[in-house]
């Protein structure tokens, strides 16, 4: 296989690879426009791990509302605010009714701060992806890998718009976090088994039950969760 490392001998092959392949590239203009999620290009330079983007087939699967158009790619700082207040706002709604309001807004104001976020944005061994559609954030998933277990990956957060559930974006999130950690062979999570949206989603995706905790997110939170873990299979 050729090797190229500067950004010109790059796009030249880049146009050598779509100039000899016309039916893939015009296949893949048509499921853009079928309102797929799509990886952005140039995504990968962006990458803290410097991992490949993903096995292919990653962060595409389908959006199902007409026009929906949500691309995955690496959070900025930039992207901060609006990835807080998408968090109050699906917490709020996930939550509320289980933990009640009160107690939402106070786990909100120490686990979504802007600190918070810029900490696990920098943080090395982690993976931070937001979907957007060029006007808002629909989704953000956060994941990075244990401290003491080196084949265990931490699925922190995975959360989607409230308006924009049920639509795949969950999904595509999930697809590129879990190529992320090529070293992982299990991925781990903790859900509040009170939210079965959330848990027949990861159900779906091919978690089981390991346990529990009494104190979800760590820090004595108090909050009991259920343990999920997904074995990584990634190809030889
Ligand atoms: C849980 C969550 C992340 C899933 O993301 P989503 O974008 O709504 O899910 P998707 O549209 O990608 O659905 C993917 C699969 O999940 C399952 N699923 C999604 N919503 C479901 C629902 N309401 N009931 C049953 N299954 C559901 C389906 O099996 C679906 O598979 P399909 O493609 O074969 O239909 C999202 O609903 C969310 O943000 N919920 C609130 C916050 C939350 O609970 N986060 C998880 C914290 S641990």
């Amino acid at each position: 296989m050729k090797q190229v490392t500067d950004t010109g001998a790059i796009e030249k092959a880049v146009d050598e690879i779509i100039a000899a392949n016309p039916d893939q590239v015009a296949q893949g203009a048509r499921q853009a426009d079928a309102g797929r999620l799509v990886r952005r290009t140039g995504d990968e330079v962006d990458r803290r791990q410097g991992q490949p983007a993903g096995r292919p087939g990653a962060g595409q699967g389908q959006a199902r509302a007409a026009g929906l158009m949500f691309f995955v790619r690496s959070a900025s700082g930039a992207d901060l605010p609006g990835v807080a207040a998408l968090l109050e706002r699906s917490w709020h709604d996930t939550y509320d009714s289980i933990y009640g309001a009160e107690k939402v807004a106070e786990i909100t104001v120490a686990w979504h701060s802007l600190e918070s976020l810029k900490a696990r944005l920098v943080s090395p061994g982690s993976e931070f992806v937001v979907a957007d559609d060029g006007a808002r954030i629909g989704g953000m998933a956060y994941a990075a890998m244990d401290k003491d277990e080196p084949d265990v990956v931490h699925l922190h957060q995975l959360y989607v718009e409230p308006d924009l559930v049920g639509q795949g974006i969950g999904r595509d999130l999930f697809a590129e976090v879990e190529t992320c950690f090529p070293t992982a062979r299990r991925m781990r999570l903790e859900v509040e088994p009170k939210n079965t949206r959330a848990v027949r989603f990861y159900s779906g995706l091919g978690f089981q039950e390991v346990g529990w905790t009494r104190n979800c997110g760590g820090d004595q939170s108090g909050i009991p969760a259920m343990i999920m873990e997904k074995t990584l299979a990634f190809p030889g």
